[in-house]
């Protein structure tokens, strides 16, 4: 029904016909598309570097050493309250062990101030549960769209896909900025400021990949991250920080978490969201776990912001899903909740990052024996799950026809998808295209 006064939006419904009938197509997600068609190639050969998940050099789904046996502790707990309702906010310790990880209040670092720092610190954000990473994302929107109403989100171009969804989804004008020099296959640095200092208006949002960047794996360095910290100071934009890769990209959490800890506390002023994710640094992917954390400037304590904007968030998660899921939240409290458990965690984050740095180097080297020609160099100093190969779209359908290799058409791979066993095959297939395709 329209407001009053107003004619109903539908004529009444005719019952010869769907109400749907006249829905447009939605076109399929790609990541998603790509790997159904390669589960149905029936090649021996065929390789996998569509999906963004992590494999063993066997090609086989890895449940972390350390989550199995967290998941041990659990179920011989067996306690009562297992199957009972979370909060609205979500596991409150988990959220506690969560925000730490992405800020490291307890950390002593050199421009970290007096001792009780770290309980002001851990203050100044606010944090909920979420729907694991694309949840988080989709929270922060709805949040930003609701509350701030910025004109616009400007996301890297390319970015992870699914954030322009999210944000069309959540009534947001979406705009692009310059992400990716292909010639240099680097962070556009240059483009992007030009960008978003010609362009960016006051309370825009700005999307940024906190590290390994999705699709390109190519990282702005600690300099450049600190003029973007200045210039949506200067300007007044809100960042968004995507942090799907935390341990994963590097093998060092902190080290991938340095822009975002960069941005809390040396730009203090900046308000600014993270979208946390489990999936990969876990493996947890459908256990859906993550969380979203707002960074307030250390002024708003005094105001109770905090505490609205937390009704806020629980308010938009109970008309939702009243709460995000149990299971995998449990998991990710054992283990970050336990000092030895912790370290067995990075010995896995370490066999997971040193695995994919090894297939970096190794098609790296199969194709400088190959003498294919190019530039391969961008392989090992892209960093995390993802590379932009750098074929065309026509290469890439070639590769698929006449290897049965799969990516995305982008020439994004994923390099968890190689192993020793068809590392060279796969180099061979695209020494093949980029000799004989345009
Ligand atoms: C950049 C980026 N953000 C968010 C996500 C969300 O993942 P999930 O919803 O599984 O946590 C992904 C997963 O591929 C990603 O690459």
């Amino acid at each position: 029904m329209g407001s009053l006064g107003e004619p109903p939006l539908l004529e009444p419904q005719d019952h010869s016909q769907s109400l749907f009938s006249s829905l447009a197509q939605t076109p399929p997600d790609e990541p998603f598309s790509v790997n159904e068609a390669y589960m149905l190639d029936a090649h021996p050969q065929k390789v996998n570097l569509g999906i963004g998940v992590y494999r063993t050099s066997s090609g086989s789904p890895w449940p972390l050493p350390v989550v199995e046996e967290a998941e041990r502790e659990l179920r011989e707990a067996r306690n009562i309250h297992r199957h009972e309702y979370l909060a609205i906010q979500g596991d409150r310790e988990f959220l506690r062990l969560a925000a730490d990880l992405v800020f490291g209040f307890g950390q002593r670092r050199p421009h970290a101030g007096p001792a009780n720092e770290g309980e002001k610190q851990q203050q100044r954000v606010v944090s909920i549960q979420t729907v694991s990473g694309t949840g988080a994302n989709r929270l922060g929107a709805e949040l930003l769209a609701r509350t701030v109403v910025p004109g616009c989100v400007w996301v890297p171009d390319p970015s992870w896909a699914n954030h322009q969804t999210i944000w069309n989804l959540a009534g947001v004008p979406v705009n692009t900025y310059p992400y990716y020099n292909a010639k240099t296959r680097t962070f556009d640095f240059d483009g992007t400021l030009q960008c978003l200092r010609g362009s960016a208006k006051a309370n825009d949002v700005v999307v940024f990949h906190a590290c390994a960047h999705n699709p390109t794996g190519a990282d702005p360095t600690q300099e450049q991250w600190a003029t973007l910290a200045q210039l949506c100071k200067q300007k007044r934009l809100i960042p968004f920080f995507d942090l799907a890769y935390q341990g994963f990209a590097s093998g060092d959490v902190d080290r991938d978490a340095w822009a975002i800890r960069h941005f809390f506390e040396l730009v203090p002023e900046l308000e600014f969201c993270v979208a946390q994710s489990f999936s990969k640094n876990f493996g947890l992917y459908g256990q859906r776990v993550g969380a979203l954390h707002v960074a307030l400037s250390p002024a708003t304590n005094m105001t109770g912001a905090s505490d609205r904007l937390l009704g806020c968030l629980c308010n938009l998660v109970r008309g939702d899903y009243s709460m995000a899921p149990r299971a995998g939240a449990e998991i990710v409290r054992t283990v970050l909740g336990n000092e030895l458990l912790r370290t067995k965690w990075v010995d896995d984050l370490t066999t997971m990052s040193e695995r994919i740095q090894r297939m970096r180097y190794a098609l790296y080297n199969e194709l400088m024996q190959l003498n294919t020609p190019g530039d391969w160099k961008h392989i090992v100093n892209q960093i995390g799950m993802f590379t932009y190969i750098g074929l065309s779209e026509t290469q890439v359908w070639s590769l698929r026809d006449r290897y049965h290799i799969y990516m995305l058409k982008s020439g994004r791979i994923s390099i968890s998808g190689l192993n020793e066993r068809n590392v060279g095959y796969v180099a061979k297939g695209i020494d093949d295209v980029v000799r004989t395709v345009k």
